[in-house]
């Protein structure tokens, strides 16, 4: 398995550029296979998770042409086959959207169960509520995720929870559902508001994404456009709390400010200079940070999924910080690793006291998530000594050259596979 070996204590500067939002690509690929007619989808990030998506709609019918690792052409009109279940799929958590588009579009999908970071349970009874209220029948049967209908019909349909990814596949619906569909409690994600601008640009009729009520007219097709995903706001904030943790200066280009404003709003809490411009933000971290309190919420609250990398920067900001997790159950996990080097955390249920330290060290730590992952990439960076970050795969999924971005940042980081590799990087970096 790969691993990224780092040796901390360069404060990161320089420019970084951002890329596509992997959670918008993976709602808008599957939403692509819609058309009878070529898309052509820009900016699109070249991660994992998006390849294995590509990959499970070709296997389908659809034709896709990689005009380059960041464009793709797409068009739906020869699908033929209805099922997706493959080793790949089933590991990331977007094949679930492929339901929403197939059934939206051909009355019938059955795709492999989703798979995903392990946070929590990850249920998806929103998303078979969303169905059946347009008059689907949903069953899973052997791992699969089954759906079909004689005919969709637009509902009124109550979320328990603004669930992002339900909202997703219940616009991915009722596109081509007879009549309306209104979506309450709906999730205010600026990926939901992205995938609702692209299917409009293919000739659907959404209103209100971005708001907790998204209404969806019914037409009869959807058609070619060319669209341009918005660049990734996780991906932006995880630079960001990089360049805190290692008292940098960094310029992060290509970024939508709007979308950034809770993660800016702690940085700043913590001591952070940071100057915004129309699509970039630098960040600057002079002196030790001090602690903050924050509760994960939906958009446009504190993200969840810089939870991870917000803690990270805390274990070594002055005081004692409170962190509450109140999307998931279980996206704590990261907390052992930092503890093991130097952290003063203590998790109870869904909170996290983190004691600020003068310093981490580095040691041999597992990414056992994505932003997990990423958190443990910002620690080594951090930390005196030298880091080994196992099990990369996840940090891949959704971070395109990370490793290679924080290089041009000057982190001393290399992506490796051997023993002999590892000591050839201490060898190196003396
Ligand atoms: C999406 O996951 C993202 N993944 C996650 O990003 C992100 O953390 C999450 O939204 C919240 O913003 C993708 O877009 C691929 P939810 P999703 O449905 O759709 C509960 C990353 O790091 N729930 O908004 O699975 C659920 O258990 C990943 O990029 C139900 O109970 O999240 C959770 O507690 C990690 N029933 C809460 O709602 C359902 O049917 C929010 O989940 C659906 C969700």
């Amino acid at each position: 398995m790969e691993q990224y070996v780092i040796k901390g204590g360069n404060p990161l500067a320089g420019e970084v550029e951002i890329g596509g939002a992997k959670n918008a690509a993976l709602g808008i690929v599957a939403a692509a296979i819609m058309a009878d007619e070529t898309v052509m989808i820009e900016n699109l990030p070249d991660v994992q998770d998006i390849n294995v998506l590509l990959q499970a709609v070709e296997c389908i019918g659809a034709i896709v042409n990689r005009v380059d690792a960041h464009t793709v052409k797409i068009n739906g009109s020869h699908i033929g086959n209805l099922c997706v279940d493959n080793e790949y799929i089933k590991k990331i958590r977007g094949s679930y959207y492929l339901v929403g588009a197939l059934l939206g579009k051909y009355k019938h999908a059955e795709v492999a169960l989703p798979g995903g970071c392990n946070i929590g349970s990850r249920p998806i009874d929103q998303h078979i509520k969303g169905f059946e209220a347009l008059g689907a029948t949903v069953d899973i049967e052997y791992g699969l995720f089954i759906a079909e209908a004689q005919n969709l019909k637009g509902s009124h349909i109550f979320l328990d929870m603004a669930s992002v990814g339900a909202t997703i596949n219940i616009m991915l619906a009722s596109v081509l559902a007879e009549g309306r569909t209104i979506i309450e409690n709906a999730a205010r994600e600026p990926h939901v508001v992205d995938v609702a601008n692209f299917l409009n640009s293919m000739g659907a009729n959404i209103k209100g994404a971005g708001t907790d009520v998204i209404r969806i007219k019914g037409v009869s097709s959807l058609h070619k456009t060319e669209y341009s995903i918005i660049p990734d706001q996780i991906e932006a904030g995880t630079f960001m709390f990089a360049a805190a943790a290692t008292k940098g200066d960094i310029m992060i280009k290509n970024v939508i400010p709007k979308h950034l404003e809770a993660a800016v709003a702690k940085l700043i809490e913590m001591g952070c200079e940071v100057e915004e411009f129309d699509d970039a933000m630098r960040v600057v971290a002079s002196r030790r940070l001090k602690q903050t309190h924050l509760k994960t919420l939906t958009y446009p609250g504190f993200p969840t999924d810089m939870q991870p990398q917000i803690s990270t920067t805390l274990a070594l900001s002055k005081g004692t910080s409170i962190v509450t997790e109140s999307i998931f159950e279980n996206r704590f996990k990261y907390v052992d690793e930092l503890v093991r080097m130097g952290a003063k955390i203590t998790v109870e249920g869904n909170t996290a006291i983190i004691e600020g330290v003068d310093k981490l060290t580095g040691a041999r730590v597992n990414a056992l998530d994505l932003r997990a992952g990423a958190s443990l990439v910002i620690a080594g960076l951090a930390a005196e000594g030298i880091t080994v970050v196992e099990d990369i795969i996840y940090i891949q999924r959704g971070y395109e050259r990370f490793d290679e971005k924080l290089r041009s940042l000057g982190g001393q980081i290399e992506k490796v596979s051997t023993e002999k590799e590892i000591q050839k990087f201490k060898l190196m970096v003396g």
